[in-house]
């Protein structure tokens, strides 16, 4: 088992010296050192996280140069169950002496679309893919197609996958005309949806939400009562589907999608991330309403059918349901918020730690430039902790009661050693 402490807590800076090779070779030979924005660790700031991650287990993980750390990014979403899972392991490396890909059908490929659709209630078909980016791009033609409508409206900042119409990030490359039938709204704003949906009358094929406003770089907000409403009474007005991206917060909102948790039920639903534990698995599932909209699309990849990550899904769904990860999750992050507001309440600071258990959002009041925010994540990883400053952080099933007291004491620490507001 590894551990988080080392011998020199608070001493050693991030990326040691095989970590900083890497960076420069990185610079040499991917453009710009990784386009990877969120995927890369410079997206936190300089010198903030540790670049390259060479290894992990549970909810650990260690660093190109040997140095260890409780990890509360999690692979952005995909680590639900713990790295190295040992159920999900084994079954993908079962899988993995058989041949991979074929160009067709596997056994399998049915076997898991038959577990999601029993699985989501109201969900009839499914569709399998690699990346939560992909089925989000497939959901809005299959609606599309569906009502033969042009217009998807989604909401400010949220993030759909890096299709250029969906994203919300600039597009340089993309023409700009691209993003024209996508109308991005307010979140929990009712007002601005109604007028959107009145003006464009007969041309919504879809809303396109996540179960939580949550963004780089910003608190996350739930859904609010009356915004719910309006989408369900917009939807049903104007004929449109619903398409939940629950690519991040599937899993981690309610064990049967997170809509369940907003009292809705969308036409499509998205799913990536942890469907698989880390192993590259996606799906789009849909309604029989939407089935001849998804029929005729050319949707492929020589890629798709790889059927190791597709026995990793099937076995994540059993640990995730059989060792009460749900559960287990809800606990630590419950435990983790209430360690760090008591952290920052001792040492001076003022801190909105917002968002559900499973997913906080740590940020600091009276912090315009964010300087102590990135503080404290640079002094948690010099001590042992990742605890990213500028997206939401991810619990896994692996951080037990003693991953959180460990995380808590480093958080004490660098919540001490960074400036209080006014100072
Ligand atoms: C809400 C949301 N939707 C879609 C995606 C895209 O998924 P993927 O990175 O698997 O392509 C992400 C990824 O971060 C996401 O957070």
């Amino acid at each position: 088992m590894i551990s988080a402490k080392n011998s020199l807590p608070g001493a050693s800076p991030i990326d040691g010296p095989k970590g900083r090779v890497l960076w420069d070779r990185a610079d040499r030979v991917l453009p710009g050192g990784g386009i990877y924005l969120s995927r890369s660790a410079r997206f936190a700031g300089d010198g903030v996280l540790p670049g390259f991650i060479a290894d992990a287990e549970g909810c650990r993980v260690t660093d190109v140069d040997g140095k260890q750390y409780l990890d509360f990014v999690c692979a952005n979403g995909p680590n639900l169950l713990g790295y190295g899972h040992s159920g999900v392991k084994q079954a993908y490396l079962q899988q993995a002496r058989r041949p991979a890909s074929s160009n067709f059908y596997s056994p399998l490929l049915v076997e898991l679309a038959e577990v999601l659709v029993d699985r989501y209630a109201g969900m009839d078909w499914a569709v399998l893919a690699k990346t939560g980016s992909e089925v989000l791009t497939l959901a809005g033609r299959v609606a599309r197609k569906a009502t033969g409508r042009p217009l998807i409206v989604a909401f400010d900042q949220a993030y759909h996958g890096s299709d250029a119409e969906l994203s919300p990030w600039p597009a340089p490359g993309v023409p700009a005309t691209r993003r024209d039938h996508v109308i991005r709204v307010p979140w929990n704003d009712v007002k601005a949806l109604r007028t959107v949906a009145d003006q464009h009358e007969g041309q919504i094929a879809a809303l396109l939400l996540n179960s939580l406003d949550q963004n780089a770089f910003q608190p996350t907000f739930f859904a609010e009562p009356g915004f719910i409403a309006a989408i369900e009474e917009i939807r049903t007005r104007h004929g449109a589907a619903l398409i939940l991206d629950d690519v991040r917060q599937g899993f981690r909102l309610h064990p049967e999608g997170s809509h369940r948790a907003l009292g809705l039920v969308p036409d499509l639903l998205c799913l990536g991330k942890g469907l698989g534990n880390g192993y590259s698995v996606s799906a789009l599932l849909g309604s029989d309403a939407l089935r001849d909209g998804a029929r005729g699309i050319m949707f492929t990849s020589s890629l798709h059918f790889e059927q190791p990550p597709m026995r990793a899904a099937m076995a994540t769904l059993d640990a995730y349901d059989n060792e009460c990860a749900f559960e287990k999750m809800t606990r630590a992050g419950l435990r983790l918020r209430e360690g760090l507001l008591a952290a920052a309440r001792a040492t001076g600071h003022s801190i909105d730690c917002s968002g559900p258990p499973t997913m906080p959002t740590l940020l600091f009041e009276n912090d315009p430039d964010r300087s102590r925010v990135v503080g404290f994540a640079r002094e948690a990883a010099r001590r042992g902790a990742i605890f990213h400053p500028a997206l939401n952080w991810f619990i896994c099933a692996a951080h037990d009661d003693s991953a959180i007291d460990e995380a808590l004491e480093i958080a004490r620490d660098a919540m001490g050693a960074t400036p209080t507001a006014g100072v």
